[in-house]
């Protein structure tokens, strides 16, 4: 959950109206893990088969065959490049402001957001094919008695709320648990289809970290304060994941780039290894490297046989005239063009979000040759400067990282089902 607004936690006060019990929860959850150190087109055009779970289940090696050098899906259309179209048609809603699982602060249409009613009048249209909009009842039918575990931040929780509420709109009954250590998961009975959510920030499991006063390598460095982050072993919210979903989903990258907790002079992260810590201390870049690649691995091992793997790309933010932290704001109502996405994105500028594009050229990195399928949701949505709650709800910062509900992870879902569709 990688909030910009608790970024600046725990010296930063709980703001009334934005924080409710979701930054609350939040908190308490961060703070509870110190102490755990201890044809593309099928399901939209034509009637999709229906697929048994077995047929789901291609073998590992038939998967890793399928994946070229980017991780994308050979055989699939490239839908993450294209353009945004205004297409102001009424189209009956997917969902609306009225479904609960939409976090307040995220709920653009309730938290008077301007503009936020236009978000959803923009069609994503790839170079080179469609990219239609899922139909939920057909996705329900078609994919009976399987499990979707969303595993990641708040980003991924952000796609899992809308694929939550595409589906909780064409069928009411629905159960809500927690299997396998998830944040919470629905069933949607009729259908036997789950989805669940998975919170972690770094993948690998990390706690707070001071000096032993009796010594030891870090503190001969001179490190006394950090939180120490085990390369080598996953966070206990979805260790059990793995062997208990049919798709997954993972995400990270937010919190790699987060100076305000893991700062690197009062509070580093101190990469361990086997329980030792690793030393010449790792940089959190060469870090993460080694976190995504011992993490795919315990991916690859753990998973059922034929389990479909995607890893999402970095979900771009748009602060302008400065952080989040620094009155920076995402007052846009319309996408940006390709010259000011280049101007905000380019690593060679260095800009307020440059993380974006630095995050993913280490998923690319790390995926490379793995059982994992690139979602590429980052191109469609650097453009969306304009699909930020905001100021919705009456923040004290203006959150510009996080997407209004309804908006753009519906078409992230969209990309996900078009692409799962195609290979089963
Ligand atoms: C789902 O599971 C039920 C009960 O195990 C079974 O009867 C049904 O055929 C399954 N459906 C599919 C599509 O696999
Ligand atoms: C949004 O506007 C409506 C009508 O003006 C008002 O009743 C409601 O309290 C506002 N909601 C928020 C979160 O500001
Ligand atoms: C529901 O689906 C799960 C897999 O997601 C399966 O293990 C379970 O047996 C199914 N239950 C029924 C009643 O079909
Ligand atoms: C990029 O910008 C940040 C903050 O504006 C600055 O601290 C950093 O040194 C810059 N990095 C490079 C490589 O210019």
């Amino acid at each position: 959950m990688a909030s910009n607004h608790h970024f600046k936690r725990p010296n930063q006060p709980l703001s009334s109206s934005s924080t409710s019990y979701f930054y609350i929860f939040v908190s308490i959850i961060a703070l509870t893990s110190l102490f755990l150190l201890s044809s593309h087109y099928l399901a939209y055009y034509s009637s999709p088969p229906v697929v048994r779970i077995e047929s789901l289940k291609p073998t590992k090696q038939y998967v890793s065959v399928n994946n070229d050098d980017n991780g994308a899906a050979s055989a699939a259309c490239d839908y993450s490049e294209g353009k945004w179209f205004y297409d102001p048609t009424v189209r009956p809603p997917r969902y609306d402001e009225t479904c609960k699982e939409i976090y307040k602060g995220w709920n653009c249409v309730a938290g008077n957001r301007s503009g936020a009613a236009e978000i959803v009048k923009w069609r994503w249209q790839p170079n080179h094919c469609a990219l239609p909009q899922f139909d939920p009842l057909r996705f329900l039918e078609s994919y009976r008695n399987i499990s979707i575990g969303f595993v990641g931040d708040s980003l991924n929780r952000n796609m899992f709320v809308s694929l939550f509420c595409s589906l909780r709109h064409v069928t009411s009954e629905v159960k809500k648990w927690r299997p396998a250590g998830a944040d919470r998961a629905f069933t949607f009975l009729k259908y036997n289809l789950t989805i669940a959510y998975h919170r972690t920030n770094l993948l690998a499991r990390y706690g707070r970290w001071s000096a032993n006063t009796k010594g030891g390598e870090l503190e001969s460095l001179g490190y006394k304060e950090g939180y120490r982050v085990d390369v080598d072993v996953p966070e206990g919210t979805w260790a059990d994941a793995p062997s208990f979903h049919n798709v997954l989903i993972f995400n990270t990258g937010h919190w790699w780039w987060a100076p305000s907790k893991f700062d690197p002079i009062k509070s580093p992260m101190l990469f361990h290894e086997n329980g030792q810590p690793i030393i010449p201390p790792l940089s959190p870049e060469i870090g993460l490297d080694v976190v995504l690649r011992r993490m795919i691995s315990y991916v690859e091992e753990k998973s059922k046989q034929g389990t479909v793997l995607f890893f999402r790309t970095q979900s771009p933010r748009h602060f302008e005239g400065g952080d989040w932290d620094q009155g920076g704001s995402c007052p846009r109502s319309q996408p940006l063009s390709l010259q000011e996405v280049e101007k905000f994105f380019s690593v060679g500028n260095n800009g307020t979000n440059v993380e974006t594009r630095i995050v993913n050229e280490h998923i690319h990195e790390a995926i490379k040759g793995s059982a994992f399928r690139l979602l590429d949701i980052t191109q469609m949505s650097e453009f969306r400067a304009d699909a930020h709650p905001s100021s919705a709800g009456g923040k004290k910062h203006d959150d510009c990282m996080h997407w209004c509900l309804p908006g753009i992870t519906d078409t992230w879902n969209d990309l996900f089902i078009a692409q799962f569709s195609s290979m089963t």
